[in-house]
């Protein structure tokens, strides 16, 4: 649909960009403009900006930046005509239909390409459950796929015929330049018009609208191509699309899986994972990564942190699929979404899995799935001679430069923490050689050190003794906020052993509902102790004008302490249990949302809940 300029100008004048992008952003007005978090990519600080009287926003931090159609094109996943649309419906405007000829003709085109294609499965799906497709229907019981599985999939069968595909849709009306634009023929002068589909099971692909935009064919047996694929139409994006999106989107599961191939999509589904979406033998791609953010998204209700149902790679396990899970991993990474991958060995793929162990091992292995960076850098390390301490010096460079990827610095400085517990390294040679990556080039050099092991090393506690501290005053200061600390973090998460210490005391005041500082500094008898104690309870939280800046605060305190415990070094290195517990409270730490809005002030003490 195309829309003269004066009605998308009106359009843009009846849309306040303020208005409009509060709806998707709590924003905060400060002087003339107004800050957010920005949707585009992840931070804990505000630098998202709009500007009412210029009537744009932008990003200081990933330097995106527009008008109110641009927002709403890169929030919605829209083109410009149906950001447009969204915009008008929501100022109340009535839109006209299309006047341009053209526009209109490329309109009327695509609804005959979606018509013959939805003509072809009916066609496919019957011929299926006749008497001449017996061979495909015995090929998918074969495969161990129920009625119930192939009807919801639309699954057909295409038999051994040069043109009768062909010459059914012709009787249906439809013109030969339209049935050639289809794809689903092939043409040659000398012998006109054939089935491009013959002998084959027959995989309808839809769009996330169930509409029909191309096939997919599979020869029965052993043969070349395996699947023959619909090639791309004005309907048919393959960049665009995923198989089982019209199903996975509207799935309950709190993740969505990308696999590889219709089958494995298929005996997910019927499986009971009903997430299961694929990209279909062709490369990931951005538009993909668009998609799965588009449905991946959870909770977009005004002002709360964007967040995501995990995501979740099912490759093959062989090289091939190694190799395009890491590639997916950095389309989806530069999109901004983090996602895990899913071991399938010693199966080939998720299909073969279901078949050899069952639908409750493959919940294992999903409960199981490994983070996608920790498993990027996993595969690198066969890459380098682990033994050998230069090669393994190296390696942590190749590390470092990849964790120069991640902007927001709490995640940074998670995944630094894990590489120094995996991989014995303290988190502050990481992080030396991180800084010394970031100069590169720019003339600033810093002075090499040797690596030290995490064992080597106690300053970094010293360094990073700052959330625990503020986390303490903030505690005194304000005791209602220790209901919400208490379902996240334990004394034993601090990593210092003085404020461990002390955390044990005041977490114990607390609970029985008072707290006194001074009188937990007498039980310390020593003068150093006492004086890092009293600095403790007189750090500043610094200046957090709103609850939401309050609310994001707290969250990262809390991470950052989690953060810190993972490299306590007095736990023994084979305590594993505790990694992968620590780990886990992470990863929920920095999925939640801290409220802080509910915590009664009056009644600031409560027991703990179990
Ligand atoms: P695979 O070769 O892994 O096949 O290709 P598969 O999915 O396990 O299929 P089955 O189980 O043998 O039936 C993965 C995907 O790559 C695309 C298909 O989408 C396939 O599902 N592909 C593969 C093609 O498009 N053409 C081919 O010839 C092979
Ligand atoms: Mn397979």
């Amino acid at each position: 649909m195309y829309y003269p300029d004066e009605l998308v100008e009106e359009v843009r004048q009846r849309s306040d960009i303020v208005d409009v992008i509060s709806s998707y952003v709590r924003l905060t007005r400060r002087g003339s403009n107004y800050f957010g978090l920005c949707p585009f990519h992840n931070e804990k600080t505000g630098s998202f900006s709009v500007t009412p009287s210029k009537q744009m926003f932008y990003c200081f931090g990933c330097h995106e930046g527009g008008n109110v159609i641009s927002f709403i094109q890169k929030y919605e996943n829209a083109t410009f005509q149906e950001a447009v649309k969204i915009l008008a419906d929501r100022a109340g405007m009535a839109l006209p239909e299309s006047t341009d000829a053209t526009a209109r003709e490329r309109e009327n085109r695509r609804a005959q390409l979606l018509a013959i294609n939805k003509e072809a499965a009916k066609y496919y799906y019957a011929q299926l459950r006749s008497d001449s497709g017996k061979r495909g229907m015995e090929y998918l019981i074969g495969r161990g796929l129920s009625d119930e599985t192939m009807q919801r999939f639309g699954l057909g069968f295409a038999r051994s015929t040069r043109d009768e595909t062909y010459r059914y849709l012709k009787s249906k009306g439809y013109p030969d330049d339209l049935l050639r634009e289809s794809g689903l023929f092939s043409f040659r002068e000398d012998r006109g018009m054939t089935d491009k589909f013959w002998n084959r099971v027959i995989f309808p692909i839809m769009d996330v609208g169930q509409r029909v935009i191309g096939f997919g064919g599979r020869v029965m047996g052993d043969g070349e191509p395996k699947y023959l694929n619909s090639p791309e139409t004005p309907i048919f994006d393959k960049s665009r699309n995923l198989y089982g999106l019209n199903i996975a989107k509207s799935s309950k599961a709190k993740n969505i899986i990308i696999c590889e191939g219709y089958m494995d999509v298929i005996s997910l589904h019927q499986a009971g994972f009903d997430q299961a979406v694929a990209s279909l033998g062709t490369a990931f791609t951005s538009g993909h990564a668009n998609l799965i953010a588009r449905y991946a998204k959870v909770n977009v209700r005004q002002g709360e942190i964007q967040r995501y149902k995990d995501i979740l790679l099912c490759y093959d396990s062989d090289g091939a699929g190694v190799d395009a899970a890491k590639r997916a991993l950095s389309i989806l990474s530069e999109a901004g979404l983090r996602a895990k991958v899913i071991d399938m060995r010693p199966y080939k793929d998720p299909d073969e899995f279901i078949k050899g162990l069952g639908a409750e091992e493959f919940q294992k292995r999903i409960d199981d799935a490994e983070n996608g960076f920790m498993y990027e850098i996993r595969m690198l390390e066969g890459e380098y001679d682990m033994k050998d301490p230069s090669g393994k010096s190296s390696f942590i460079t190749d590390v470092a430069t990849r964790l120069l990827r991640f902007e927001d610095p709490v995640e940074r400085d998670n995944y630094v923490g894990l590489v120094s517990y995996k991989y014995d390294v303290s988190a502050e040679s990481v992080n030396e050689v991180i800084k010394k990556q970031a100069l590169a080039g720019t003339g600033v050099t810093i002075k090499p050190r040797p690596i030290s092991t995490r064992n080597g090393k106690n300053d970094m506690i010293e360094a990073a003794s700052l959330p625990q501290t503020r986390l303490l005053s903030w505690l005194c200061d304000e005791p209602a906020i220790y209901k919400v600390v208490n379902r996240y973090i334990t004394a034993d998460d601090f990593a210092d052993p003085l404020y461990r210490e002390v955390a044990a005391i005041l977490f114990e005041q607390l609970e029985k509902g008072h707290c006194d500082p001074a009188d937990i500094i007498s039980v310390f008898p020593e003068e150093e102790q006492q004086r890092r104690i009293a600095e403790a309870f007189h750090q500043s939280i610094g200046d957090l004008e709103s609850l939401a800046m309050k609310e994001m605060a707290l969250r990262d305190l809390m991470i950052n302490i989690k953060q810190l415990s993972l490299t306590r070094n007095d736990r023994s290195d084979s305590d594993f249990g505790y990694i992968i517990k620590i780990r886990g409270e992470l990863e929920e730490l920095k999925r939640v949302k801290i409220d802080l809005q509910d915590i009664d002030r009056s009644t600031a003490f409560s027991q703990k809940e179990e």
